[in-house]
């Protein structure tokens, strides 16, 4: 394959279907900005939020393994939960994902009762 060649990313969930075609080493979080597939972010794409969060449905093997950055984050179960982070898992074939939800940090109860 030319390294010019675009590749299909197809997004699917309960909500719709989004299809792009990037450039062999796109993030997934830049395909769903291109396509307007519903991955979330609030680091913009630096590995610190852990919004991004997707299910691979279909071709694991057409994205590239996760790097330390990424298994820091969200552990090395990605064979397992098939879920990866959107903002590091670039894309080196045709795949299909499935956006996951936002999954907003509870809020904290206060650590010492007022009395
Ligand atoms: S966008 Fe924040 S961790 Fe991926």
């Amino acid at each position: 394959m030319s390294d010019d060649a675009k590749i299909l990313v197809r997004f699917v969930n309960a909500e719709g279907e989004w299809s792009v075609e990037v450039e062999h080493g796109t993030d997934l979080l830049h395909a769903s900005r291109l396509c307007g597939a519903p991955v979330q972010t609030l680091c913009n794409g630096i590995a610190a939020c852990v919004q991004c969060k997707v299910k691979v449905l279909k071709n694991p093997e057409n994205l590239s393994p996760p790097a330390t950055l990424e298994i820091d984050k969200v552990g090395n179960i990605f064979h397992i939960t098939g879920e990866r982070l959107g903002c590091q898992a670039q894309v080196l074939g045709p795949v299909e994902i499935e956006p996951l939800p936002a999954r907003l940090p509870r809020k904290r109860r206060p650590r010492f009762r007022p009395r």
